[in-house]
Parts: C-alpha cells; structure tokens; sequence
C-alpha cells in the first residue's frame, strides 16, 4: 500500500486531470484527479456508473469537453467537475464516487 502522496501539485495542470492509483476501503482502486480552476483538487473513482470502466482513453489521459464536462472515453457519459454528477449520456442523474483527498505540502494526499 503506498503511503506516500498520490501526486505532485506540479503534475497536476490547473483545469486538467491526472490518475492515481490508492488504497480505498481496503482495495486499491484508481482515482480520478482534477484540479480546480480556483486551485482545490478533487478525486473520484475511475469507474463510470454506466458499465463500470475507467474513463479514460489511456492512463491518465481524460477527455474534457469544450462545456467543461468530463467524458468516458467509452460511451461518452458528460460529468460535471464539482459534484461528479452525470448530466448527459447513458448514466445520467449518477454519479462518480468522490474519494476525500488534500492538498499539503505541494502534493495530494488522500484525506
Ligand atoms: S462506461 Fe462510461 S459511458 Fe459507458
């Protein structure tokens, strides 16, 4: 199990996205990393609610769409950034599960 952080602040574009791999409830599990145009970070599962697969289309390679939803690279369900909620395609009205994390130290830490 890593105990380190999950990524340097400075791999992480403002407004863009990242994967990480951590452990979650005792699984490790990939995450979905996304830094906020305001600076704060959020991380959700990368699992889509519709079929269950990550969204994105290599490692760490995310589809953002120019109304700045997140797109599945498989059947292009569209996330809002905030709340991880599905607004269009195959799972809309789900949602990504969040997973707390933190920013310290110029890295992101699970919470
Ligand atoms: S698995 Fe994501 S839209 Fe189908």
């Amino acid at each position: 199990m890593p105990d380190g952080p999950l990524l340097a602040l400075d791999d992480l574009a403002t407004g863009g996205f990242a994967a990480a791999e951590a452990p979650v409830d005792g699984s490790v599990e990939a995450l979905i990393l996304h830094r906020d145009p305001d600076g704060g970070v959020r991380a959700w599962l990368n699992v889509c609610p519709h079929a269950g697969r990550r969204l994105d289309w290599a490692p760490g390679k995310f589809i953002l769409s120019k109304d700045g939803l997140l797109v599945c690279a498989v059947h292009g369900a569209s996330f809002e950034t905030v709340g991880g909620l599905c607004t269009a395609g195959p799972c809309r009205g789900e949602s990504l599960r969040a997973v707390a994390v933190a920013v310290r130290d110029g890295a992101v830490w699970l919470a």
